[in-house]
């Protein structure tokens, strides 16, 4: 690490003002429900979602299931949780279409060659005890949470969206590996509730932004960026594209309180990842925009080809990385100060432009810089895979 970059240094380095600037185009733009009555076929859909994960002993889990629901449903409405609105409960106990129809849909997924049943995740509302509120994104609040006297996160879907549930608790419950979230259980009765293990340290972004009197050296900001390429390279291997990869959504293991503290960064909310469709050995296997949503993922650190609605495939999350690292080696936010409007910010991203290299520390390693700009690269097919990313990062910490 002797190699160090040459740039300006910040003329000045307060604190960002913002969290991040309010795009026009923010991802599960959904207006939240607050405690509302969940409509009948929202429910019924949710029902369908988990149900889409097939099991060898559906139907005998499925009858322990339905009178648990009504257990749990008479337990909350006693007072038991209070986030579920009774009228909620009842629409859930209605809405419980057989696991078939899913089945006979056709609608196959990676996720079936697994044979796991949702219903043996299914976590008994009563045995949870709530705690505070730890964090909030646009779809859910979470809580810290008692389980058997193990600490947990307990995410609580703030409305029904069936199908960011469903590609969650998919992922969740299929994907093992150190640097991704483990996933505990999930309440279906009422809200949605996912039961994860709790990442102690918080967010990357709080660590990064908040906490800047934390100070941080190379070694651990190199081993974020390791933990998050390892993360995201199981999940390209398993050919599932994030597309909501940013500080927010990597969590620390631990509290990182001083530079003797090695940070565990573990990829985190997977509501807007997808599965790439199989592809011809010699064909691409980018998708037409089509098959993908454009406009999904915060704003800030969307590839270019999802700023403009063109196809786009697993490398999106390549130049969510690059802007992720930013964040990491500049402890700035991205164009945080430049005085443009968001608008002008994605303009100009797919105009080319990139973030305010002038904010990189002076005594940066300058493998670092270039690891982030071959992933922040114009055109995707260009950046590199993350088995790529982390070969030149070992590098950089073995140097
Ligand atoms: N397992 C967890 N441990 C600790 N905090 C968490 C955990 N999961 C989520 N959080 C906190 O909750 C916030 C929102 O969670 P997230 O899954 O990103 O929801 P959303 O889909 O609404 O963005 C995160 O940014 C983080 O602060
Ligand atoms: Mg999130």
């Amino acid at each position: 690490m002797t190699e160090r970059v040459n740039v300006t240094p910040a003329a000045q380095r307060q604190g960002p003002t913002s969290y991040y600037p309010a795009f026009g185009i923010r991802k599960k733009s959904r207006t939240p429900l607050k405690c509302s009555v969940v409509k009948e076929e929202s429910q019924a859909q949710i029902r369908e979602a988990i149900t889409e994960i097939p099991s060898p002993s559906r139907s005998r889990a499925r009858r322990a299931k339905q009178l648990q629901d009504n257990n749990a449903a008479q337990r909350e409405n006693a007072g038991g949780c209070p986030w579920d609105a009774p009228e909620a409960m009842e629409a859930a106990k209605a809405a419980a279409p057989p696991a078939e129809v899913a089945e006979a849909k056709g609608e196959a997924t990676p996720r079936a060659a697994a044979n796991v049943g949702a219903e043996s995740f299914e976590v008994d509302l009563a045995e949870l005890r709530i705690g505070e509120c730890i964090g909030a994104g646009t779809t859910a609040e979470v809580f810290r949470a008692s389980w058997h006297g193990t600490d947990v996160a307990v995410k609580k879907l703030r409305g029904p969206l069936p199908s960011e549930f469903q590609r969650e608790l998919a992922v969740l419950s299929q994907f093992r590996h150190p640097h991704l979230v483990l996933f505990m259980g999930v309440s279906t009765a009422g809200h949605p509730k996912i039961v994860s293990e709790l990442c102690e340290g918080g967010t990357l972004f709080r660590l990064l932004h908040q906490q800047k009197e934390v100070p941080l050296s190379w070694p651990q900001r190199i081993k974020v960026a390791l933990d998050t390429a390892k993360g995201m390279n199981f999940l390209h291997r398993q050919r599932l594209v994030h597309r909501d990869l940013k500080s927010l959504n990597l969590l620390l293991s631990a509290k990182v309180t001083d530079r003797g503290v090695t940070p565990w960064v573990k990829v985190s909310d997977f509501g807007l990842s997808r599965f790439l469709p199989q592809c011809a050995p010699s064909g691409p296997c980018a998708l037409p925009h089509g098959m993908m949503t454009g406009g999904v993922g915060t704003a800030l650190w969307m590839a270019p080809e999802v700023l403009t609605g063109n196809s786009y495939d697993e490398k999106v999350d390549v130049y969510s990385f690059a802007i992720v690292l930013y964040e990491v080696l500049c402890r700035w936010i991205p164009f945080d100060g430049s005085g443009l409007e968001p608008v002008s910010i994605a303009v100009a991203v797919t105009s080319g432009r990139r973030p305010d290299m002038r904010c990189v520390p002076t005594d940066c390693p300058i493998s670092l810089c270039r690891v982030m700009k071959s992933c922040w690269g114009h055109a995707a097919a260009q950046r590199p895979t993350f088995d790529a990313v982390l070969e030149m990062l070992k590098q950089a910490q073995s140097a």
